[in-house]
């Protein structure tokens, strides 16, 4: 198999790989060389696939495993016949809008902040795979923000500071940011606060990353004040504009993010009067970034 051509979208990382075709099971050489472009990119745009849920689902199976449930609110409430896949939309399960007050509208709104997806989780996420199957006419982007060049445009002091430190990370953090505290026990239970390193190193690249995420909640051994305001300081250099790609979504766009080494966050659309569906899967990291080598 001849290399995959690839076209950057962004002078840092991200880029649109031509040539794909999902309707089709990967091979192993492909799954190789998609492995290869997320390793120096880490974000993938794969244009016009025109897939199912199962098609979806075999791709994504074949990058690696998966994470079996998606964390979210209301969780029985399931519009998509597959457990495994997020459901990234503004739909009640009957396909008709979200209300305007409904707990999932809220919930989801915190999409919005910059984060990387299941940072939450003791085992956090490798890949997301996002697929389009209905845009809204404007609005609706992806943004993405490259957390190894973060780490490379750091003061020495400041990466002296950092490397060593721990941070724990829940939905209930990121929540609380927009002043939604609506969960029930189950769900705190569910969602009680994980360690993570706030630096890591990416395997793929060999480069350092600040593994950063709107789920921080505090730094092991700081007063949590402080520690909130140096996260948000490393998040406002993090995601500087010469640091971020913008997605804007064509309909059956495919577009995976490598969640070890980049941040992501929403756009606003008009939400109550538009559809948009996206569905995503998620590969499981391989262990917690504690039991990751620095
Ligand atoms: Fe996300």
């Amino acid at each position: 198999m001849t290399d995959l051509e690839t076209r950057p979208l962004h002078p840092l990382f991200a880029a649109e790989v031509l040539g794909v075709d999902l309707r089709e099971p990967p091979t192993p050489g492909l799954v190789a060389q998609i492995d290869a472009a997320m390793d120096r990119y880490a974000v993938v745009v794969l244009r016009d696939q025109d897939i199912d849920d199962d098609q979806q689902l075999v791709f994504a199976k074949a990058l690696g495993p998966l994470e079996p449930t998606p964390a979210v609110v209301d969780a029985h409430l399931h519009r998509l016949r597959h457990r495994e896949m997020v459901d990234i939309s503004n739909l009640e399960v009957d396909g008709s809008i979200l209300g305007a007050e409904d707990r999932r509208r809220m919930f989801n709104l915190g999409n919005r902040l910059w984060h990387s997806d299941s940072s939450f989780k003791a085992t956090p996420a490798k890949y997301s795979l996002l697929h389009a199957r209905v845009i809204p006419p404007e609005g609706g982007e992806t943004e993405f923000a490259d957390m190894r060049a973060a780490w490379d445009a750091l003061p020495d002091a400041t990466k002296k500071l950092i490397e060593p430190l721990v941070c724990d990370h829940s939905l209930i953090y990121s929540r609380a940011l927009l002043g939604f505290d609506a969960f029930t026990e189950q769900e705190r239970r569910e969602f009680a606060p994980v360690p993570q390193r706030l630096v890591r190193k990416h395997p793929g690249s060999g480069r350092r990353s600040i593994y950063l995420s709107s789920h921080i909640g505090t730094i092991h051994g700081w007063p949590r004040p402080e520690a909130m305001a140096l996260i948000r300081d490393l998040t406002e250099h993090a995601t500087r504009r010469e640091f971020v790609y913008r997605h804007r979504w064509r309909l059956h766009d495919l577009v995976m993010w490598d969640n070890r080494c980049t941040m992501h966050r929403a756009r606003p659309f008009e939400d109550q009067r538009f559809k948009r569906d996206l569905r995503r899967l998620t590969l499981e990291d391989s262990a917690s970034t504690l039991e990751q080598p620095a």
